[in-house]
């Protein structure tokens, strides 16, 4: 990784050989990425807490030709994520990609969250992206260096009444990601996150998003594993400690709504403040 080779084109993006651990990888945006990963060349160790849909996820890993350790599990545990990553590491003997993907909530008034409430969100969105880190770093050995992709949200950058812990978690993984991102440069690990907002995910329900974003379409976890897959490979060998947006325009947007006719305002000018 210490000279990029010259002529950049698709094989830039090719990660054949490499390993990726990915996390929540049974459904949304987690699989869309998993199978984008194999697709341009990585084998897998997969982990969810949902045993079919994960099996089924291997079964297509497997279908692209690629290898893949299947762990089912809690990423909250830390005894079972290391034992999960040690097995891949046995079976692969290196990895080099890490996708920190498992994660979520529930809707509730920050005052109707309770100590158990509270401690569950922060293991689920914080506590589960350390312990893999902690797990993966040290085999992250190879000349290449390695990645680590972090999926936090737009609500890690804007407040999110309903969801103040959640998006606390998710500001704190950023806040993490840069951190880690100068620890870890010495060895070439860069550590990067992807902040979406609405995508099509069974975790949100079968719904279609499009007039959500900014731009007029129902995004999928496809979208999501395009910025997944530049930021696994060598295309991103210079970006680290970096947030790509896949929000259709939202954050930019910044309290400017489109109304039907097309044009836009805020709540201080234009139809919408009416
Ligand atoms: N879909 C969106 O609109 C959206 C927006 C912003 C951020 N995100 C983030 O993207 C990531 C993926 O979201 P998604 O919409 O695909 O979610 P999803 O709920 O559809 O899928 C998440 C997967 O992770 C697994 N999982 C969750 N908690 C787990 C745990 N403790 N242990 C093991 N497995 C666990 C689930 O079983 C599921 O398969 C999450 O971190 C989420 O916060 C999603």
């Amino acid at each position: 990784m210490t000279t990029q080779p010259t002529g950049f084109g698709p094989n830039t993006f090719d990660i054949t050989g490499r390993v990726a651990v990915i996390t929540g990888a049974a459904g949304g945006i987690g699989r869309a990425s998993a199978l984008a990963l194999a697709r341009f060349g990585a084998d897998l160790a997969i982990s969810d807490r949902d045993a079919e849909r994960l099996q089924d996820v291997a079964k297509e890993v497997e279908a692209i030709g690629r290898r893949c350790v299947v762990g089912v599990l809690d990423v909250r545990e830390t005894a079972d994520v290391e034992e999960h990553v040690a097995t891949a590491v046995a079976r692969f003997g290196k990895i080099d990609i890490l996708v920190n993907n498992a994660g979520g909530g529930f809707q509730a008034p920050f005052m109707n969250v309770n100590s158990k409430g509270q401690d569950s969100l922060i293991r689920e969105n914080f506590t589960s992206v350390t312990n893999f880190v902690r797990a993966c770093v040290p085999h992250m050995t190879s000349p290449t260096g390695g990645s680590i992709i972090n999926m936090t949200s737009i609500e890690a950058h804007r407040a999110a009444p309903g969801f103040a812990i959640y998006a606390a978690m998710k500001t704190a993984v950023m806040s993490l990601s840069k951190s880690l991102a100068l620890e870890l440069a010495p060895q070439l690990v860069r550590v990067n996150c992807i902040a979406m907002d609405v995508i099509a995910a069974p975790g949100l329900g079968d719904h279609d998003f499009t007039g959500k974003a900014v731009l007029p379409l129902n995004a999928t976890g496809e979208d999501v594993a395009g910025a997944c897959v530049y930021l696994a490979g060598d295309a991103s060998r210079f970006v680290t400690g970096s947030t790509i947006h896949v929000d259709g325009g939202n954050l930019a947007s910044a309290g400017w709504i489109r109304a039907q006719d097309g044009s836009f305002a805020t709540g201080f000018n234009g139809s919408l403040a009416e």
